[in-house]
């Protein structure tokens, strides 16, 4: 059985979905490797490290027509997908909600396709979970980033020559992105504060010795699955008036807050930006999925009257070795018990509850509930 992980296509996208660490670790699997030629080179993994893990190094064509499973990182195009096998095994973080018919390309392939997105987040699913490794990276990223394109310093310094005072950061969303991104503002030595609704978050930022900033209302966000949920007009406007005040004395304000399924609540309006110092900085880490900042540009920088907005959707690529070497390790854990190594082929248990959860396309089908289409819509 061979697995294969194709070079990625997507400009500026420098990971990689298997890497030599990774590789060994599939040996108890049996599962022959082979990578597209110089696939690991944008994170610093030349041919020759897989080559030493007795990895094949082949063309596109060869790994994408002759593999029973493929591992990528970003969504292939719909003609790479074409060329699997019937029945072999897309692998991915295959960004399910944004293009139907790429999907429906997908499914008519006939593979069974699988997403990270989608992996439950059960305990016994942690080690498979692709969004949080690579949304720890993006925090941790966001905050390197913004350091370096800032004027000012992060630590109050105490010189000869007068005090620094320390750089004010504010983070909008405390998931795994947000609590990563305050723990690194913090090892900086910035002043942290950071908002979220769900409940759970503020005992977290504290711990990470920053500040919640409480919105006065009676509603909790907690959603299905540890997510957020949408909230309410009056929680909205609540947390409107909060953020206003609190960003009027923010230096760089790093945004994370995603609702899975939907766009992202629009937080920052166009009036608290403008209410900014020059000099000032926001990261949008969901400018991707429609933006928590008014007028950001996923993988663009705009500035605003001296307020740089970057809507930067390609973090984890900015640490592109770690950010493969973990996301390689999801992938072994999720394919791992989909292979039977006695019998050198895939054994998978479709009833699994993860498997379950992560499939998208499987016999030419769609077939994930929250793919389903809705009312009024031709599938
Ligand atoms: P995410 O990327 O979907 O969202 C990021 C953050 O934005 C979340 O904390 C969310 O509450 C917040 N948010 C959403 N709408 C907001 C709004 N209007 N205003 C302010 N904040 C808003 O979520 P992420 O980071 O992937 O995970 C969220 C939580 O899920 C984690 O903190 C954790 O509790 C849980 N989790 C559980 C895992 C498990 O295996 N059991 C693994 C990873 C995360």
């Amino acid at each position: 059985m061979l697995l294969f992980a194709p070079k990625e296509t997507l400009t500026g996208e420098r990971r990689v979905a298997l890497t030599p660490d990774a590789i060994k670790r599939l040996s108890p699997t049996g599962l022959s490797v082979a990578i597209e030629t110089d696939a690991g080179a944008g994170a610093d993994l030349p041919d020759a490290a897989y080559a030493a893990v007795d990895a094949a190094i082949v063309d596109a064509e060869t790994g994408w027509s002759t593999a029973d499973i493929v591992a990528c990182v970003r969504p292939p195009a719909p003609e790479l997908v074409a060329r699997m096998r019937p029945d072999a095994v897309l692998l991915g973080l295959l960004d399910p909600h944004s293009d139907r018919a790429r999907i429906e390309a997908y499914a008519a392939a006939g593979v069974a396709a699988f997403t990270f997105e989608f992996v439950p987040r059960i305990s016994r699913a942690q080690t498979m979970d692709a969004l949080s490794s690579q949304a720890n990276l993006a925090g941790y990223a966001a905050v390197i980033h913004a350091a370096s394109r800032f004027k000012r310093a992060f630590p109050m310094m105490v010189t000869a020559a007068g005090t620094v005072s320390p750089a004010r950061v504010l983070v909008l969303g405390a998931g795994v992105a947000g609590l990563q991104a305050i723990a690194t503002a913090r090892r900086l030595g910035a002043v942290v504060s950071a908002m979220d609704v769900r409940d759970a978050a503020r005992e977290q930022v504290e711990s990470l010795g920053a500040t919640f900033v409480t919105v006065e209302a009676a509603e909790s966000g907690d959603g299905a699955g540890g997510y957020a949920k949408e909230m309410s007009e009056d929680y909205k406007r609540r947390q409107a008036a909060k953020l206003q005040e609190t960003l009027a004395r923010t230096d760089i304000c790093i945004t994370t807050a995603q609702i899975p399924g939907r766009a992202a609540p629009r937080l920052v309006p166009a009036d608290m930006i403008a209410a900014m110092r020059p000099g000032s900085i926001l990261i949008d880490l969901a400018a991707s999925s429609g933006g928590n900042v008014e007028g950001s540009i996923s993988g663009e920088t705009v500035d605003v009257g001296g307020v740089s907005i970057i809507g930067q959707s390609d973090l984890p690529s900015a640490v592109a070795y770690d950010a493969s070497n973990l996301y390689a390790r999801n992938v072994v854990n999720f394919l791992t018990p989909l292979i039977d190594a006695e019998a050198k082929a895939l054994a998978v248990n479709w009833d699994d509850e993860i498997v379950k959860g992560a499939l998208i396309a499987r016999g030419g089908a769609v077939v994930h509930p929250q793919l389903a289409p809705k009312e009024g819509q031709t599938p």
